[in-house]
């Protein structure tokens, strides 16, 4: 693996933004993996800022998201989907039909997990993986558990996720339960993964993850086994890695 030293998240932020800017600049038609949450919102940000120059063009990109909860619609404001929509594509020259995100409101697990790993195997495989981290470990929503789990599942969020998420929520009892994610497999068979770590709340994680066993209990460390890793992170999220890495 590789590690990035980043002074802080907006350093950390344009940083990752680099990269996937050289991804798309050197492959227009590029897959790339997407994340949701906190983490990534500064290098959407920092993205739509270079598009908007005429700096990346991502008319030819096509995306595939890690994971949607199970229960809200695309349009729910919540959702993944709505996320994405509102904090990414609306806003570069992306195709909509070129982006992809799990269909939380299909009940039937095994239609949509198949589906979805078709989609995947379809458009070749991801390029470029862009992965946070839960300060339990999970990445997508693989959550700590005992075995690593391949392909696109759906999973049942842990205490500390539906915690960790209800800063989104009006209350912690609307954070749906269930999510479909990306597994093990699809994130690692990315042909680049690179992971954004920021602040003190993520420092555990990224010790356990990075300075200690590869294990299905903190999923991250499975990150370690990939050939082509990057961890961006910055000061307050190395703080207990030290020189360790
Ligand atoms: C979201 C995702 C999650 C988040 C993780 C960190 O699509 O895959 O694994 O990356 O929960 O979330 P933030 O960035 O909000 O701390």
């Amino acid at each position: 693996m590789r590690l990035i030293r980043a002074k802080d998240y907006q350093d950390a932020s344009r940083k990752v933004a680099n990269i996937i800017s050289a991804q798309v600049i050197l492959k227009p038609d590029c897959v790339l993996g997407l994340a949701t949450g906190s983490s990534p919102l500064g290098a959407y940000s920092q993205l739509i800022k270079w598009c908007e120059r005429g700096d990346v063009d991502f008319s030819k990109t096509k995306t595939v998201n890690l994971d949607e909860y199970v229960g809200l619609s695309a349009d729910h404001d919540q959702s993944y989907s709505y996320f994405m929509h509102h904090n990414f594509f609306d806003h570069i020259n992306i195709d909509p039909s070129n982006t992809n995100l799990p269909n939380g409101l299909e009940m039937d697990d095994a239609k949509e997990c198949a589906r979805y790993d078709k989609v995947i195997r379809d458009l070749g495989g991801v390029d470029l993986q862009l992965l946070g981290i839960g300060a339990n470990g999970h990445i997508g929503f693989n959550e700590p558990t005992v075995e690593f789990v391949t392909g696109t599942h759906r999973v049942d969020l842990t205490a500390s996720t539906i915690a960790a998420n209800s800063r989104f929520f009006e209350n912690e009892s609307m954070v749906p339960r269930q999510a479909y994610t990306m597994g093990m497999l699809d994130i690692m068979q990315a042909r680049r993964v690179v992971m954004i770590a920021t602040g003190a709340n993520k420092a555990q994680a990224v010790y356990d993850a990075f300075c200690g066993p590869v294990t299905p209990q903190m999923p991250a460390s499975i990150m370690q086994l990939h050939p082509d890793f990057v961890l961006v992170a910055d000061e307050a999220a190395l703080s207990l890695v030290g020189d360790k890495l």
